[in-house]
């Protein structure tokens, strides 16, 4: 797919199909038509009234221009009123028109960013309208096919998206904006990729070689630990949960260093589980399949580093991933183990299917050595908070009351939107032990909020590190699909994370 922009008006356009946003308030409304009266006829008014079209969001019709305009189709795509126009009304006006192109069998669209009314109406840049429509239009078309072989050449995909504007210095914009927007889609693509991925493609392994090859190839470093590594340097919990499996784990650390002098250092930590059978405590086989996406968090890691090197972001970014199965044999680990953490903390495993926390331990410890001014983990953790949040929402936990705003305002702007959940101390008694240091399972209420204050153990009482804990069980893995996100792996994390790095001043957090 390549994205492009180029100098032209609705009347020279030559794509095979192209589209304009139409907002639904009455004087804005007509004057886009009217102008299409002056193109079509008043033929255009019958096909509207019977279209039942009058701009509402999440409204589509397309017709054939009958040679009246150099595009062979036009789209007009409602947005609903001008003054509530929102990214995400775009993004999803811009999938509707794609998706419908694709299943016409058209390989090359066009967008008109500009739309009428918008500059006085609402206060949307049309560089962020110009990459809703990039988003909306790229995430919408994303395709797990790679393993389908039969009726490959019925399969017609969208091969252009043009942007297109009349003033030369809305073009300059709109290709500065292309080429960013494309990194972030490419790199939610490669998340949705790995978490798409089988358990017999992607193994911690050919998860640690991915993302070598996308550091080698993007400038920015992956340092790889085999078992014998992990064993030496005492990460307990990766071990304990790799020992039922025949694949070996992989510790994957990844680091993006910017030109500036002094930059912040931030630490993102994934879930690395390939594949969640439950362990001993084994899941009902009922949607086990639905677990080799357990890695969604490692994808989204992965990802993050890839678009924050190649869009050379001022920040120091370290990228953890602790990768393993969680599988049962003979020599898994099982309930009432004890196991001992990297930097000596200790766990009672109750429960082998709340792995994601063992891992995260070692990681989390780990992330601590390079004195970072934020560290974030991103997991698909507890089926508690998809009970929660459902799909809509990322469960956030966190120390820092200020950074999490942020990151909820990411989550706005991305649409990728996050939502706090308590870390009250009260609910830390269900997570003691007596025979360990703290208990891998907290009972069953709350199970969102326990997990999460169950790695938070792993933070030193008298050094105040900044954390902040997201929940993607709900987000990443998708049953049914949304506007812009087919069913399975969404791919979230990555365009929020980036829209918070993005923001981040260096110096602005510096810790006590
Ligand atoms: N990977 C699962 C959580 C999960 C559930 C992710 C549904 C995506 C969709 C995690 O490892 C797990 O199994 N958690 C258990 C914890 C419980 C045993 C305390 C859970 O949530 O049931
Ligand atoms: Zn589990
Ligand atoms: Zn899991």
């Amino acid at each position: 797919m390549k994205i492009s922009a180029t100098k032209s008006t609705l009347r020279q356009i030559r794509t095979e199909a192209t589209a304009i946003f139409i907002p639904e308030d009455k004087n804005l409304f007509d004057t886009e038509i009217s102008s299409l009266k002056k193109i079509f006829g008043k033929s255009i008014l019958d096909l509207l009234k019977s279209e039942n079209f009058h701009g509402k969001e999440n409204e589509t019709i397309s017709f054939y221009t009958h040679n009246k305009l150099p595009a062979k189709r036009l789209y007009l795509a409602g947005i609903g009123k001008i003054e509530k126009v929102s990214l995400e009304i775009i993004r999803r006006a811009a999938a509707n028109v794609a998706k419908h192109a694709e299943i016409l069998k058209i390989k090359n669209i066009s967008y008109r960013p500009l739309i009428s009314g918008i500059e006085k109406n609402n206060k949307l840049p049309f560089e962020k309208i110009a990459q809703a429509i990039i988003e909306g239009s790229m995430l919408s078309l994303y395709k797990f096919d790679k393993y389908l072989t039969e009726n490959k050449k019925d399969r017609v995909r969208i091969k252009t998206i043009t942007l297109f504007d009349s003033l030369d210095s809305n073009i300059r914009i709109l290709k500065n904006i292309i080429h960013k927007t494309e990194i972030i889609c490419n790199a939610t693509y490669l998340a949705r990729d790995l978490a798409n991925a089988p358990a017999n493609e992607i193994y911690p392994e050919t998860l640690a070689k991915i993302a070598t090859e996308s550091a080698r190839k993007y400038g920015y470093s992956a340092v790889v630990w085999d078992k014998k590594r992990i064993e030496k340097e005492g990460f307990g919990g990766l071990i304990a949960v790799n020992s039922g499996s025949a694949k070996p784990p992989c510790f994957i650390i990844l680091e993006h260093n910017p030109e500036i002098s002094n930059p912040d250092t931030i630490v993102l930590v994934g879930k690395g589980i390939t594949f969640d059978s439950g362990g001993i405590s084994i899941k009902p086989s009922a949607g086990m399949s639905e677990m080799k996406m357990d890695m969604s968090g490692a994808a989204a890691v992965i990802g993050t580093m890839e678009a924050a090197a190649r869009l050379r972001l001022p920040i120091r970014l370290i990228g953890l991933i602790p990768a393993t199965e969680n599988l049962p044999s003979g020599s898994a680990m099982k309930p009432g183990d004890i196991i001992k953490h990297y930097g000596g903390k200790t766990s009672e495993v109750d429960n082998t299917d709340a792995e994601g926390r063992l891992i995260l331990a070692d990681a989390l410890v780990y992330a601590q050595k390079f004195d970072p001014e934020l560290i974030i983990d991103i997991a698909t953790l507890t089926g508690a908070c998809v009970v929660a949040l459902g799909n809509h929402a990322t469960g956030m936990m966190g120390n820092d009351e200020n950074i999490m705003a942020r990151l909820k305002e990411a989550g706005e702007t991305t649409y990728e939107r996050v939502w706090q959940l308590p870390l009250f101390e009260e609910y830390e008694k269900q997570i003691k032990s007596d025979v360990a240091d703290v208990k891998n399972v907290g009972g069953r209420w709350a199970g969102a909020i326990t997990a999460a204050l169950f790695l938070k153990k792993f933070f030193p009482k008298n050094k105040d590190y900044k954390w902040i804990h997201l929940d993607i069980a709900g987000t990443a893995i998708l049953e049914e699909p949304q506007t812009y996100i087919p069913k399975g792996a969404s791919g979230v994390g990555v365009r929020l994370l980036i829209e918070f790095l993005k923001n981040w001043k260096s110096g602005d957090h510096t810790r006590q």
